[in-house]
């Protein structure tokens, strides 16, 4: 009884994304076991199966990026949106356009949405490490790595400016348990988008 009102108190005191963060670093840390067990940047062409996950992913976020809704309530979140700069990396890599992919997440609301957004967010901070593997194999910024790259005005800043934009939304318990539940399903959506393209 006293461990979970200890756990209560301890989440009641975190802000949201730390909340999000807190719910999804179990399935974040095998997600992150998972794709580098499969080595992605062993060759260019492990790295292509790589892009091909996160054009999928990409190409599923990339509506909600673009939602009207969202985008009243986090301004500047479609200039956000890396699905361009994952199809030119495709682009360096195969010398052809991508094909246009369906997005898979179907209907969302606003709370939901919002989890999934965190995803692919959050998903650029840890991209720090991936440019890094990714240069070792001859690829950049300029080059078949430019969904990885930090925003201009720096990665911490970025994300930090996407942090405090969601920590300030006012949304109830309700609404903050379906973004962790988008959160949870958008993380679920990359494990299986691993298993089917890397195996
Ligand atoms: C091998 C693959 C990956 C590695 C090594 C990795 C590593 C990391 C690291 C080191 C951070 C923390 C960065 C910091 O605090 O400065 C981070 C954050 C994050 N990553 Fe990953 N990541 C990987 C893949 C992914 C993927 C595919 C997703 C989802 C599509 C993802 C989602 C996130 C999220 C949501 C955060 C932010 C957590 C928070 O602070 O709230 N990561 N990642």
């Amino acid at each position: 009884m006293s461990l979970i009102m200890d756990i209560d108190q301890k989440t009641k005191n975190q802000t949201r994304i730390q909340r999000l963060k807190g719910l999804t670093d179990g399935t974040h840390r095998q997600l992150d076991q998972r794709i580098m067990s499969a080595d992605p940047f062993g060759s260019r062409d492990r790295y292509a199966l790589f892009l091909q996950v996160q054009h999928q992913f990409h190409a599923d976020v990339a509506p909600l990026y673009a939602r009207a809704d969202l985008n009243a309530l986090l301004p500047g979140l479609a200039d956000r949106c890396r699905l361009e700069a994952l199809r030119h990396d495709l682009f360096d890599l195969r010398g052809v356009e991508a094909g246009r992919l369906q997005g898979g997440v179907g209907t969302l609301d606003v709370a939901q949405a919002l989890g999934w957004v965190y995803v692919a967010e959050g998903s650029n901070l840890g991209a720090a490490f991936l440019l890094k593997e990714a240069e070792k194999i001859g690829l950049s910024e300029e080059f078949g790595a430019r969904h990885l790259a930090g925003h201009p005005a720096g990665r911490g800043l970025h994300w930090r400016n996407f942090v405090a934009a969601v920590n300030a939304l006012p949304l109830s318990e309700a609404d903050e348990r379906l973004a962790a539940e988008g959160a949870k399903a958008a993380f679920r959506r990359v494990h299986a988008l691993v298993d089917d393209i890397f195996s």
